[in-house]
Parts: structure tokens; C-alpha cells; sequence
């Protein structure tokens, strides 16, 4: 068992490593993407208030029970409901889902990385052919760069909570920040970046329906990093005296600025690229949208900058796009080692070379899962179609269990912990929360209509992707 648990050094640390689990390719890529497709501003609408009214309030359930128990997600449920059989159940969903999307998010991970080298490589033109993504996922090389993901993030991790995850984001975060804007200054000089900006940001209310509001939910839910455990986690790495609910909001507020700037910088861009597009042909799916038309839209900006001036956008996009992509791995891989230290009592190496050698296996799967091993790529059949591994990893634990995850806290949190000592963790370090109509709401809302909401948005998916 660890002796003394590791905290994070400040609550701007916190907040910093926090928002990089938050901001990742969901922010970068596919928000602007659902924005696009869903009604620009109307959808941007509906996002944010998916992120304020019910996120949030998750988001302060998850932090809370973390502090509270001083444990990973397995030990806080046990602690927590006192050893109750059932509860340990979501303790279980908690580690299982992180450590398994971790993997396919490791792979997304790994072409980016590969487009970033062969954008450096001088070969953004390459990457805008058609051809070239089936080739490139398909190539022993991304065995070569899992390996380096693998060093980099495990690094980090290797250093503990506060030198490791905390310094990696305090030098991570701002330099995304500084990088974003900067794409975003010179894609607004671009010819027709104008109408990205009137498409992205006139309401169109009409393309609102289920199904979109649906999404924006799972968006939403998806991109603050709920349902996965690691809010668990980091918030049994706050101090006391931190108070919940305001670093709560400084996270949701950062997550949901990226991405609507990223909106920023897409949205322009595609209208530059085309002005007559039509947004619906759009693919609904990130890597669609990263690896096949996002270069073509880089490589059409060289019109006034050149080859070179284009390359580097492109260059610093995929960049952006690791650097959120490894802060977020970083806080969901550190989920599996925080429960093999306090359940298993391994110290952190051993628990790190323990989580890589099985995530390796995994994600080696998941990227033979395009055509390099057939069993893989037609692995199990499912609403009558033979998926791959990678999409059914993707389907069972980011589409479905997340929800279902997110449900399980609010219950756990409202009606077995108790919504009063749940209030008693949340005004530590923050007195004046007591008694606020924000703490009324956190209560009513965690007991009553976000499990509701999240039980739909679970329905909806299995009814829509299992039949
Ligand atoms: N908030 C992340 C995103 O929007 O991409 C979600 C996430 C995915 C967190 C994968 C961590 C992770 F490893």
C-alpha cells in the first residue's frame, strides 16, 4: 500500500492537467465536425448547455467521491458504500472502460503522430491523396510509433502525479492554447474564411432533432472526460482546501472554449478549401475527418503561403492534435495504475509496465484490425454487419458504457453516499458553495434528471447501434 498519496501541487496544476484530460481530439476535431453538420450555432447552443446544466454537476460528483476516498475508482466505491456487493460493479466499469478506450484512443493517437512526421517529412501532399490513409494504417511503421507514444506517455506517467502529469500539462496546455489561437489568426486572413465563420455561428435550428441533441449529449459528456474514471482519480489527487465546484468550472469552461475555437479554425478552413461545400457530405467520423480530408483542406492553403507555408499549419495542426491527445492518455491511462497501487499495492513502475505490456497487446490488435489480420478486421457480427476489433472496443466502451457510467455515479453519489456528505465534500474548501442555488441544483439535478437523461442517451445508442 502507497504510504502517502500524491497531490497535486496547486489548483492551477490541477486545473492545467484536468482540461488537458478534457481538451483532446473530441475538442479539436470532432466538435467542429458535429457543429458543422448540426446546425452551427444552434448546435453550439444546445452543446454548451449540455456541458453547464448536466456535465458539470457529473463532473463535481466524480471529483468529490475521488477526494472523499482518497482511492482510484475501484477503492472509492468499495470505501464509499461501505463494501456493498453491488456498488462494486461501477467500481469495476470505472477502471475496465478507461483502460479500454485508452486503446483505440492510442491507435487514433499513433496516425497522428505518423501524419505529423511525414507533414515534416515534406510530404503533406502524399497525405492528400486518397489512398495513402489505407496504405499508411496498414504499414508495419505504426507498430514503430506506438512504441514511441508508448515511451512518451509512460515517461510522464513514470514521474508521478506532480512532476509527471501535473509539469507535462503546465508546459503542454498553455503552448496548445498559444498554437490554437495562432492557426486560427492566420486561417481568418484566408479567402471565404468568412463563411465558415457565418456557417459555423448562424443558428440553424432546423437540423436540430433527436438524434443531434443526442450527440451533442454524448459530446459533451465524452469531451469533459465523464464516465471514464479519471475524475475519480484526480480527484483523489486534490488537496482539501481546493474547492470543487470552481475547478470544476474553470475546467468545463476551458474544454468548451477549445473547442468552440477549434470550430475556429476548421470551419474556415473547409470553406476556404470550398466555399460551395455542402456541409452534410462531411464524414460523420474523426479519423475521416483527420486523416483523409483534413490534409486536402492544409494542402489547398497554399494559394498565398506556398507548399512550405502550408505544411507548417498542417505541421502544427497534427501537433495540437498530439499534444491533446497524449495529456488526455496520459489521465486515462493513470486510471488502471492508481488502482494496481492502492488495490494491488504495486508501485508505480511495476504498475506502469504492467498496464503497457496488456495496452500494447490491445492496441497492436486494434491496429491489425484495417485489413492486416482478417479475423480482426471482421472480429464479431453485430446488428447483422461483421464489425472490427477497433470498432467494437470503440462501440462497447466509449458509445455504450459511458453513459451508463456517468448514471452510476449520480445514483451512487445522490442516493448511497448520500447527498449530504456528498454537500459535506463539496464545501470544503469552498464555504460559500453551501446553501448557493448552485448547490441546489447540483443535488436535484445529480438525483433526478441527469440519470434520466444519460439512461436515455444509453437506450437511444444500443437501440440505434446493436439493431
Ligand atoms: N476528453 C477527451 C477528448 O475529448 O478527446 C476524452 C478522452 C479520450 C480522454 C481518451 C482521455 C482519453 F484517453
Amino acid at each position: 500500500m502507497s504510504a502517502v498519496r500524491e497531490h497535486f501541487g496547486s489548483r492551477l496544476g490541477f486545473i492545467l492537467a484536468a482540461a488537458g484530460s478534457a481538451v483532446g481530439i473530441g475538442n479539436l476535431v470532432a466538435f467542429p465536425v458535429a457543429a458543422t453538420k448540426s446546425g452551427g450555432g444552434a448546435f453550439l447552443l444546445v452543446y454548451a448547455l449540455f456541458v453547464f446544466f448536466i456535465c458539470l454537476p457529473v463532473m463535481m460528483a466524480e471529483l468529490a467521491l475521488g477526494r472523499r476516498s482518497d482511492k482510484d475508482p475501484v477503492g472509492a466505491y468499495r470505501e464509499v458504500s461501505g463494501g456493498s456487493r453491488f456498488w462494486r460493479i461501477p467500481g469495476w466499469l470505472a477502471l475496465i472502460t478507461p483502460f479500454m478506450i485508452a486503446v483505440f484512443y492510442l491507435v487514433v493517437t499513433v496516425w497522428v503522430l505518423g501524419y505529423l512526421v511525414e507533414t515534416l517529412r515534406g510530404n503533406l501532399d502524399l497525405l492528400a491523396t486518397e489512398a495513402h490513409f489505407g496504405q499508411f494504417i496498414n504499414s508495419p511503421v505504426v507498430f514503430f510509433y506506438l512504441v514511441i507514444l508508448m515511451l512518451a506517455i509512460n515517461g510522464i506517467l513514470a514521474m508521478g502525479v506532480k512532476d509527471g502529469i501535473e509539469r507535462a500539462a503546465k508546459t503542454l496546455m498553455p503552448m496548445l492554447f498559444v498554437m490554437l489561437l495562432g492557426l486560427v489568426a492566420f486561417v481568418l486572413t484566408r479567402e471565404n474564411a468568412m463563411l465558415g465563420i457565418k456557417y459555423y455561428l448562424v443558428p440553424d435550428f432546423s437540423k436540430l432533432d433527436a438524434r443531434v441533441v443526442n450527440n451533442a449529449m454524448a459530446q459533451a459528456f465524452f469531451s469533459l472526460s465523464l464516465g471514464m474514471g479519471i475524475m475519480i482519480t484526480y480527484g483523489s489527487y486534490m488537496k482539501k482546501q481546493d474547492s470543487i465546484p470552481g475547478s470544476a468550472r474553470a475546467v468545463a469552461i476551458t474544454d468548451t472554449l477549445v473547442a468552440f475555437t477549434a470550430g475556429l479554425l476548421i470551419l474556415p478552413s473547409i470553406f476556404h478549401f470550398n466555399p460551395q461545400i455542402d456541409t452534410a457530405t462531411l464524414s460523420d467520423s474523426s479519423a475521416g475527418m483527420i486523416f483523409l480530408f483534413l490534409p486536402k483542406i492544409f494542402l489547398a492553403l497554399q494559394d498565398g503561403v506556398g507548399y512550405f507555408g502550408a505544411s507548417v499549419v498542417a505541421a502544427i495542426f497534427f501537433f495540437l492534435v498530439l499534444v491533446a491527445a497524449i495529456t488526455s492518455l496520459v489521465s486515462i491511462i493513470e486510471v488502471p495504475l492508481a488502482t494496481l497501487r492502492d488495490e494491488r499495492g504495486m508501485n508505480r513502475k511495476k504498475a506502469i509496465y504492467t498496464v503497457a505490456a496488456i495496452q500494447v497487446v490491445l492496441a497492436i490488435a486494434c491496429a491489425m484490425s484495417f485489413g492486416m489480420a482478417d479475423w480482426l478486421t471482421s472480429f464479431a457480427p453485430i446488428a447483422g454487419e461483421n464489425v472490427s476489433f477497433f470498432d467494437l472496443v470503440e462501440l462497447i466502451f466509449y458509445s455504450t458504457i459511458l453513459p451508463l457510467n456517468g448514471l452510476l455515479v449520480c445514483l451512487f453519489v445522490i442516493y448511497k453516499w448520500k447527498w449530504a456528505n456528498f454537500d459535506r465534500e463539496l464545501q470544503q474548501g469552498d464555504p460559500t458553495f453551501a446553501g448557493s442555488i448552485s448547490q441546489k441544483y447540483v443535488n436535484f439535478s445529480l438525483g433526478t434528471f441527469i440519470p434520466l437523461i444519460l439512461l436515455v442517451v444509453f437506450i437511444i445508442t444500443v437501440a440505434d447501434k446493436y439493431f
